[in-house]
């Protein structure tokens, strides 16, 4: 069966997926986007990360493509035409096509939206959870405003390049005071020698995680006490624990972090906790 993708309107096949070439965000980076997990047939999370897409389309002035419920319409539909119970969906929405000037198009000018599904089997992500991660560290050279998810990702291309090229599988961002910001495409958490939770305030220099808030709930109903506190490079590399969260994978163990083990070099056991419960308490909408 042919992947589909919706397109501005249209569902394509996948291969005939195309943008103009004055779409802003192939110019200009000058858009947003969201990723979901799809599992069991339902999708986790969608309230809070459309209410993501929605403050992020706010901070840059882009219009909403459509209403919201036609929105998660669409993108119900693109996973049902897909076959996708397991895996995730991609959504995109730029400022749309206009001749190309740096300042905002004409009044009217309609927002591009791209929405594409993958299929990814439950079992990649476990092989990855029964192993762990491997991690580097690289210095925060990002924008100002990662607080805003757009496709304007380059730095943390480079990074995750990097990664691979050191043989690891993410790159976490350290601030310019030795502090933990987040990695290229995932929050940081670490678990300290009390067993209390720790990541780094969203309030400023990295981006809300939906993964993040939900685990926030997640370890609370679990009794594990938890704390949105910096912490330094040292310190995460002597923690117990050390894992990282996104819609894709939901949380994976990092056990070694440029070239050291962290806690017995193995996946960890609140790392785990979290992982099993997290479903049950998320928000699930049937496709
Ligand atoms: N990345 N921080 C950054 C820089 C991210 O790119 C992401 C997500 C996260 C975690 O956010 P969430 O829990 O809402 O997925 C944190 C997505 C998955 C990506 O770019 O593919």
């Amino acid at each position: 069966m042919s992947r589909i993708a919706y397109v501005n309107g249209a569902y394509v096949p996948h291969g005939d997926a195309m943008i103009h070439v004055e779409d802003r965000g192939y110019q200009f980076a000058d858009g947003v986007y969201e990723v979901c997990q799809v599992r069991e047939g339902v999708i986790v999370d969608l309230s809070r990360h459309l209410d993501r897409l929605d403050r992020s389309l706010k901070e840059l002035r882009i219009d909403w493509p459509m209403h919201r419920g036609s929105l998660i319409h669409v993108i119900r539909q693109v996973l049902r035409r897909n076959r996708i119970t397991e895996g995730m969906f991609y959504l995109q929405v730029t400022r749309g096509v206009a001749p190309r000037d740096h300042v905002f198009p004409a009044e009217g000018t309609r927002p591009s939206i791209v929405i594409t599904a993958k299929r990814i089997a439950p079992s990649v992500i476990a092989a990855k959870n029964a192993k762990g991660l491997k991690a580097i560290t690289v210095t925060d050279n990002r924008w100002d405003r990662v607080d805003i998810k757009t496709v304007g990702l380059l730095p943390n291309v480079l990074a995750r390049q990097e990664a691979k090229e050191k043989g690891a599988q993410e790159a976490i961002y350290i601030d310019c005071e030795g502090k933990v910001k987040e990695g290229a495409a995932t929050n940081v958490w670490m678990v300290d020698k009390d067993g209390v939770l720790l990541t780094r305030p969203a309030e400023h220099g990295i981006l809300r995680g939906i993964t993040r808030t939900t685990l926030m709930d997640v370890a609370s109903r679990l009794g594990v006490e938890i704390r949105e506190q910096e912490f330094s490079r040292d310190e995460m590399m002597n923690a117990r624990e050390v894992f990282i969260t996104a819609a894709t994978s939901i949380c994976l163990p990092i056990v070694e972090i440029d070239g050291k083990p962290i806690g017995n070099a193995h996946p960890g056991i609140v790392t785990q906790k979290i992982r099993e419960a997290f479903f049950e308490i998320a928000e699930k909408t049937p496709i």
